[in-house]
């Protein structure tokens, strides 16, 4: 047997007429840029995700920025994030003119600890004493829910207010996800989506979304994604070109209706693997804390006894697709560098990047795949 990470044929097999008949509406059409898609589908993300406002973008990445920019941040600003994510995360950051800040995640949910970002706040971490932060400077946060799993956003908002600090949600890999009675792009000043085609919700291409209940905000987002210009030719702001294409509107509209089920089925998923894998020592699977929904964008575990990289051999010998999210952390990276970080500075992140494993856990995956996977590791134990 062989089992892809991710399979998206089967998934569009499942749908394919909806699908070509949407896009084929487009192409009818001939309107391809943003368009009354667009705004349906921003329509139905904002009640979606309870807030009042979705501005559709080019990208994740392109949320990121926008939102940053939307909110002033730029030159000789710092802003905190986690160093345990995707790099757009960090880029965007530091491409509008800011630092990131790196602070250490929790070694059960990798996701930021807000107990660390307090420390930081109040000098009393290694940030103070040997990297060149200006404290009055540090204008936001961005956690990010990582793997589906929303960060633990309440201390994080305490913190925030208590330094008025701007709160944006990385919730790329987190659509539909929950925290206590909040869905995740909820919670923050501003949520960012992705929509690149292996996300739980994913276009036919690169898209992104911009969550927010704020209408100042969101009316600086529409015009950042438009050249900064109301009309055309005159620009208030200098923005950038990221406007959501409308033949993606039309798959992402086709495909919205099913996410919470297809997110469902990813749970059911996780429950079996857990069930599976619960008696093999040197496996940790992944921990979901108490009123929180993960969405298990990826069903990742930890190998505890040094031999990840040896295990994720064994399954591809036995055809099964794994992989590292993520082998390096940010931190540490060589573009990073001139931040002054060392090896050793983070380090619960550092030692996550050794250990983590993400198995498949897409929607379609079956139950023998499933049983297939786990039977693997076991072997290889
Ligand atoms: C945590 C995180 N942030 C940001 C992004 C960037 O999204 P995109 O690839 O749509 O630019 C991604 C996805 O790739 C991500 O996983």
């Amino acid at each position: 047997m062989k089992v892809p990470l991710l399979d998206l044929s089967r998934q569009y097999n499942s749908i394919k007429e909806k699908i070509d008949s949407a896009i084929k509406n487009v192409l009818d059409s001939q309107h391809f840029i943003l368009g009354k898609e667009v705004e349906e589908l921003e329509g139905k993300i904002a009640h979606y995700c309870n807030v009042d406002y979705a501005i559709g973008v080019a990208s994740g990445t392109d949320a990121l920025l926008l939102s940053l920019k939307g909110l002033g941040i730029g030159k000789g600003d710092f802003v905190i994030t986690t160093p345990f994510t995707f790099f757009a995360t960090a880029g965007a950051i530091h491409n509008v003119g800011a630092t990131p800040v790196f602070v250490d995640i929790e070694p059960d949910t990798y996701n930021i600890g807000p107990e660390g970002v307090r420390d930081l706040l109040r000098g009393k971490s290694f940030h103070s004493s040997r990297m060149n932060i200006n404290a009055s400077r540090i204008k936001a946060i961005i956690p990010v829910h990582l793997y589906g799993q929303i960060a633990d956003m309440e201390p994080i908002m305490d913190i925030a207010e208590d330094y008025k600090l701007r709160v944006i949600e990385d919730a790329a890999q987190a659509i539909g996800s929950e925290y206590k009675e909040s869905k995740a792009g909820s919670i923050g000043d501003l949520g960012c989506f992705s929509f690149f085609p292996t996300k739980n919700l994913g276009g036919y291409g690169d898209g992104g979304m911009i969550t927010t209940k704020n209408k100042e905000i969101e009316e600086r987002l529409r015009l950042f994604r438009v050249h900064g210009g109301e009309r055309g030719y005159y620009h208030s702001l200098i923005g950038f070109n990221s406007r959501l294409d409308t033949i993606q509107a039309a798959v992402l509209l086709t495909k919205l209706p099913y996410l919470d089920e297809w997110n469902r089925k990813r749970q059911e998923n996780a429950k079996v693997y857990s069930e599976y894998l619960k008696d093999i020592g040197e496996v940790e699977t992944p921990r979901v804390c108490e009123r929180r929904k993960h969405i298990y964008h990826q069903y990742t575990i930890r190998i505890k006894n040094g031999r990840r990289d040896e295990l994720q051999k064994f399954l591809k010998k036995r055809e099964i697709a794994t992989k590292v999210y993520y082998p390096l952390s940010l931190h540490l990276q060589e573009c990073f560098y001139d931040l002054g970080y060392r090896k050793g500075d983070l380090p619960i992140s550092e030692k996550a990047t050794g250990e983590v494993l993400s198995l498949p856990v897409f929607p379609e995956l079956t139950e023998d795949e499933i049983a297939y996977t786990c039977d693997s590791i076991k072997d290889f134990f």
